[in-house]
């Protein structure tokens, strides 16, 4: 594994997703985790992120310089390329001045993190100080106009840094350098594919669960859907998975769960029809919160009630929940290194108390990227695994009103037609989300034929981002919306307006509600 000293910044996470492109494992851990600590995981090199803008800011994180004893390949970044040179004896010059942005990097010794890369290459910056001189027996091997070296290496010691963000896609060759210090001079071995991330799982569920069955929650979204196929590749039929169709997924989508999903996995799957008991409690709620908890409350409701199910059949005991917990939100949680805790959980209401369920988390290590190459890899289809992230409350949430029947049908027409053509625009995998909302009591007036209509519009919501915290709107082609235009109002009788929203987030939120 590779540590991923995090420094503050949030470049951790994305140094750690390069790292793993690079087939590499990488963990994250606290610049706060005492050196011992880090070097008793044995790891096969350390990165230290970016941070603070300056080595000599008040309250910055140090760096242990016990990380630097010379036992380990380190890597520095920015922040953690300052903290190094200063660490083994070069200067960090308080220049006052700052580089930000794309600037252009010149080579002035390739050594071997460097080689064969364009002489000038423009490279993505953002610091304060800059390293003036490199620590004795190392090679300076790049400047650029603010910083006198922007990189350095002592192959020798298994040390090399750089001042620039070569994580971010603003910088040419990044990924690239990344490789080099990983390969050429850390010597880690480049075996972290989806093939072997699925054997490994597989032994680590076989082992958890020993002789118990397990349950597994469906909801129709990429992670529960690799989760599960990845527990009942471990274990077979002592899975049994349970989808509750609540009438408020997008057209096929519970179809493909109950149908292509099995077929692929061979699953044991309890489809639960809830539609009418979450149609009938949602009757003229308009409150966007009460509809979230209302959808909620059914869920676990129903969930409980085909749980007991199971629990009613004979056969080994019941002792495992599965969940699709991915690594960022392990990390977000404060709980980024060491095994996988398993939590208990105890509110599982309705069944007997001293019942307690162990959590199986087999993509706790996994970025969103990684958990879509294990489904290809467990041959899970494209249609399920390539799927944008969808709301648990699902089309509740983007009828804007009361959701009924009707509504559902008329916005769930609206939203295939979207994504047929984006899907045949090739744009699929560049948009991050792509809601289409109704504005169920809103009405507009248009003129079909010779008729004058009383419809209602419809919004195009796709966005751009990478962890759907921050988002922009998304750039599409002026063809593909008016197709997607022109299909929708001829072919959903009730719509007669189109309109694209245009804010980023923040200020507007993804979902319309
Ligand atoms: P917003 O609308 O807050 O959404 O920008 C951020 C991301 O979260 C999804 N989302 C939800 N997911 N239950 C969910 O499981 C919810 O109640 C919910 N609300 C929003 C949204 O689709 C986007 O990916």
């Amino acid at each position: 594994t590779v540590l991923v000293v995090d420094f503050g910044a949030q470049y951790a996470q994305l140094i750690a997703r390069r790292v793993r492109e690079a087939r590499v494992f990488s963990e994250i851990v606290p610049s706060t985790m005492p050196a011992a600590e880090m070097l008793a995981k044995k790891p096969a090199a350390i990165i230290l992120s970016g941070g603070p803008s300056s080595v000599y800011e008040p309250g910055a994180p140090q760096l242990d310089p016990g990380v630097l004893d010379g036992s380990v390949p380190v890597f520095g970044i920015c922040y953690g390329f300052q903290a190094m040179a200063a660490a083994l004896g070069g200067t960090v010059a308080r220049t006052g001045l700052s580089e930000f942005g794309r600037t252009e990097m010149q080579v002035d010794t390739a050594g071997t993190l460097l080689a064969d890369l364009p002489l000038r290459h423009r490279v993505w910056m953002s610091h304060g100080d800059a390293v003036s001189a490199a620590p004795g027996g190392f090679t300076a091997l790049a400047s650029t106009s603010g910083a006198p070296v922007a990189a350095f290496e002592h192959t020798g010691r298994g040390f090399a840094g750089v001042q620039w963000h070569p994580e971010v896609l603003h910088s040419e060759h990044g990924q690239a350098i990344l490789e080099r210090f990983l390969v050429d001079i850390a010597g880690c071995r480049q075996t972290w594919t989806s093939a072997n991330i699925v054997e490994e799982q597989i032994a680590l569920i076989r082992e958890q669960v020993g002789d118990s069955r397990v349950i597994s929650a469906l909801s129709g979204g990429v992670d529960s859907a690799v989760s599960t196929a990845l527990v009942q590749r471990a274990i077979g039929d002592r899975l049994t998975a349970v989808f509750v169709d609540h009438g408020l997924l997008r057209e096929g989508e519970a179809e493909q769960v109950e149908l292509d999903y099995v077929a692929a996995t061979g699953v044991d799957l309890k489809v639960v029809d809830a539609r009418e008991q979450f149609l009938g409690h949602l009757a003229g709620v308009t409150d966007p919160e009460t509809k979230r908890k209302i959808i909620g409350r059914e869920f676990i409701r129903v969930f409980e009630a085909a749980e007991a199910e199971v629990l009613a059949t004979p056969g080994p005991p019941v002792k495992f929940l599965v969940q699709g917990t991915l690594y960022p939100d392990v990390v977000e949680s404060g709980g980024g290194e060491g095994a996988a805790t398993i939590k208990s959980h105890h509110n599982v209401g309705g069944l007997p108390e001293d019942l307690e369920f162990s959590l199986i988390e087999p993509l706790r290590a996994l970025f969103k990227d990684e958990v879509r190459e294990v489904g290809r890899q467990l041959g899970i289809p494209e249609a399920i695994v390539g799927r944008h992230p969808f709301p648990g409350p699902g089309l509740a949430i983007r009828i804007v009103g009361a959701v009924d029947a009707d509504r559902l049908r008329i916005l769930r027409a609206a939203d295939a037609i979207v994504r047929q053509e984006t899907t045949a625009a090739g744009l699929d995998s560049s948009i991050w989300q792509f809601p289409v909302v109704l504005l169920a009591d809103v009405h507009s007036v248009g003129v079909q034929g010779d008729g004058r209509t009383y419809g209602h519009p419809v919004v195009l919501r796709p966005v751009s981002s990478e962890d759907a915290m921050t988002a922009d709107w998304t750039r599409l082609p002026y063809e593909l919306l008016e197709r997607i235009s022109t299909r929708i109002t001829n072919e959903v009788r009730e719509v007669n307006r189109v309109v694209l929203d245009v804010t980023s987030k923040p200020p507007g939120t993804i979902e319309w509600e």
